[in-house]
């Protein structure tokens, strides 16, 4: 099939490229020329594993191309994907303009019939609003052409994009015509072969089928950050008490590690979004406020350890951080907890000597000549002169470190576990202060 992915981010490009391996003829748009003038270089612009062989042998078949001309793009594909940004607004709804302005354009190239898809996160309703942005482009023309909106989120997690998107847990399809649904059954069938994976649903039940899966799982989040909190102040371990409720397979294992809080681009946005769709609604959604908050308080509860074990004096020391993308396997730094982190630190007159295995040049961009921020090629280069070492994100590297040298080179034996990689009772016979997270009074209260 021929297809066309407007917006060519995380979730376009790793889609289009996806979709053009399975042997689709996929052209990739976006608005952003120095994106695509990389990607026509054969630069990748984000990490993701597995992505840069995939685009590079799709590329050289013929079946991927990119391009910033948007007529182009809507000639293209017989169905086109609306993978843009929607972005929190400053209320906290979805900013629509990016969907929306895509809509305009479609309306204004298309000469034949299309079906085109919302994959982008939008809010219950957009399907509807993307509906009317064509009709009355359409129809400033003159033109009266057929196209049918699809709503088909997606559910890939960055740092596993290409499995989740080769091997989906579901496929939701929710269309009102026959003719739309069938077309995105046609086009999936390569992905649906084990066991039939899609679901289909009405347009707003799909919309809203995103968001509940987001919401659900950054619920369980602040719920074990929450746990976590009140066992610090108990005294309890955390981590006993996770091993013992993960084993009820009502409850399961995944989505209950405690942590710094839960950041990148789309749970924080996401909660948000439907918060304030709920207000629109008129009704008060407490549960999903709550969520928030608990995690706006999570990304500070290192921070307050470190601030407490110092007594509050941090004006000129330096800290070892380890960890700056929202997760592992990912350079995305949207809503990071090393940013809050990072930037408390700053604030207060403290240094950060940082490392990330491949966030750093995201990091550079983001705090552009921030003299409190010195950038370390290795991890344990971090370590020279700090008076302490922070983890924040899980990479498989920070996992088994040279304890030793990690106590030999830091000015003082303290370590801030912000995922709680360590054993505490390893670490204490090593002779490190550790504090993690919930793992009892001493270990640092939150
Ligand atoms: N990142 C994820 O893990 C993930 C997972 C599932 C769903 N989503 C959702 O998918 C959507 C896209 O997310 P993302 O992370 O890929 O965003 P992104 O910011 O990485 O990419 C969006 C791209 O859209 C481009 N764009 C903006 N306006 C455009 C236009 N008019 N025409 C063409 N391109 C345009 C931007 O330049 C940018 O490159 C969001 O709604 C997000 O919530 C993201």
């Amino acid at each position: 099939m021929k297809l066309t992915m407007f917006g060519t981010g995380y979730v376009g490009l790793v889609t289009g490229t996806c979709f053009a391996e399975m042997g689709n003829d996929v052209l990739c748009v976006d608005v952003d020329e120095a994106k695509i003038a990389a990607l026509e270089a054969g630069q990748i612009p984000i990490f993701e594993p597995g992505l840069e062989a995939m685009v590079k042998a799709n590329t050289a078949a013929g079946r991927l191309r990119f391009s910033t001309d948007v007529a182009e793009g809507v000639h293209h594909g017989e169905i086109i994907f609306i993978a843009v940004g929607t972005p929190a607004d400053e209320d906290g709804s979805a900013d629509l303009k990016y969907v929306l302005t895509v809509a305009r354009t479609i309306g204004e190239h298309m000469t034949e019939p299309k079906v085109i898809v919302d994959k982008s996160t939008v809010p219950v309703g957009t399907a509807d609003q993307v509906s009317a942005a064509v009709a009355e482009t359409l129809s400033k023309r003159g033109a009266k052409i057929a196209f049918d909106v699809v709503s088909n989120p997606e559910f890939l997690k960055e740092g596993a994009a290409i499995a989740d998107f080769m091997k989906p847990d579901r496929i939701v399809i929710g269309s009102g015509s026959a003719e739309g649904a069938r077309k995105l059954d046609a086009l999936y069938a390569p992905f649906n072969r084990n066991h039939d994976k899609i679901v289909h649903m009405d347009v707003r039940s799909a919309e809203l089928t995103k968001y509940a899966a987001n919401v659900m799982l950054a619920t369980r989040i602040s719920l074990m950050n929450e746990l976590a909190n009140l066992a610090d102040r108990l005294d309890a371990d955390i981590e006993a008490v996770r091993r013992g409720i993960g084993s009820d397979p009502r409850i399961g294992y995944n989505f209950i590690y405690p942590g710094t809080g839960y950041g990148g681009s789309c749970f924080p946005k996401d909660v948000k979004a439907l918060i304030h769709a709920a207000g629109e609604s008129r009704y008060d959604a407490a549960i999903m406020r709550g969520v928030e908050e608990v995690n706006e308080h999570q990304k500070r509860v290192l921070f307050d350890k470190l601030y407490q074990h110092f007594d509050g004096a941090l004006e000129g020391r330096t800290f070892a951080l380890w960890g700056l993308a929202f997760k592992p396997n990912t350079d995305d730094m949207r809503e990071a907890p090393s940013r809050t982190i990072m930037e408390l630190l700053f604030a207060h007159g403290a240094r950060v000597q940082a490392y990330d295995p491949v966030a750093m040049s995201e990091t550079a961009r983001l705090y552009p000549g921030e003299p409190a921020l010195t950038l370390c090629e290795r991890r344990d280069e971090t370590l020279n002169d700090a008076d302490g070492l922070i983890v924040v994100t899980e990479w498989n590297e920070f996992r088994s470190p040279n304890f030793d040298y990690v106590k030999q080179t830091l000015n003082e034996p303290v370590i801030f576990d912000g995922r709680n990689l360590y054993d505490p009772d390893y670490l204490g016979q090593l002779g490190f202060t550790h504090y993690a997270i919930g793992r009892g009074n001493r270990r640092g209260l939150s």
